[in-house]
């Protein structure tokens, strides 16, 4: 599967209609929702009234990313405000499992993500659990990074645990991607890429997404 998630967090917050729209009429398959606590991660982006404003008015699936402490709170209310998938952080929680089974309980795709700095094969008991698993490939707190390079060989990591595991949920990956990785990011078995800055920040954002797809 080849899909773009371009992340809201680079669009224009003056004009989040103009954005959904865009999101709408383009090629984009996916709208990609950062939220950050300020304590999981130092920034702080945007919650449930941004998102509970832009649900109606998007008619692509809503990829919501928690980079926030707590989870379990919060998880149930982000199913109900409209949201396809909703990820967490594994290095967030003790034990992910009560916190996927409230969201497949909402009939909300569950998705399990790590930073750049935690073992992959911290993955290998969730992957026949999850419906997606969201590598990082910059640190989670701040669009606009530089695309870390050592991400190419968690990947393959990753999708040898999936082949041992039996196991094969979508793989999505979040920073720094743009016109020129997204092709090896593709070729490397990643099923859905996340822009931002690539996307948003472009001259002309549909025909990037269009170009990242090729
Ligand atoms: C980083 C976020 C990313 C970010 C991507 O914490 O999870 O989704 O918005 O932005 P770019 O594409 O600019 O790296
Ligand atoms: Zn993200």
């Amino acid at each position: 599967m080849k899909l773009i998630a371009p992340s809201l967090l680079a669009a224009d917050f003056l004009n989040l209609g103009e954005a959904c729209k865009f999101i709408n009429e383009s090629s984009a398959d996916w709208l990609h929702l950062d939220v950050m606590d300020g304590t999981f991660v130092p920034n702080i982006s945007f919650g449930f009234p941004v998102m509970e404003s832009i649900a109606p008015v998007c008619c692509k699936p809503l990829d919501v990313h928690l980079m926030i402490v707590h989870p379990e709170k919060y998880a149930e209310r982000f199913c109900q405000a409209g949201a396809y998938s909703v990820g967490f952080h594994l290095e967030a929680v003790d034990d992910p499992e009560p916190i996927l089974s409230v969201i497949r309980k909402q009939g909300v795709h569950t998705c399990l993500t790590i930073n750049p700095d935690i073992d992959v094969e911290r993955l290998r008991p969730h992957v026949g659990k999850v419906d997606m698993i969201l590598l990082m490939s910059v640190f989670a707190g701040y669009g606009g990074q530089k695309f870390i390079e050592a991400t190419y060989d968690r990947i393959a990591q990753l999708r040898r645990i999936m082949d041992e595991e039996g196991f094969h949920p979508l793989l999505e990956i979040d920073g720094g991607v743009n016109a020129s990785n997204a092709p090896a990011l593709f070729d490397a078995g990643a099923d859905v890429l996340v822009a931002g800055t690539a996307v948003f920040r472009a001259e002309n954002p549909d025909e990037v997404i269009r170009t990242m797809k090729a």
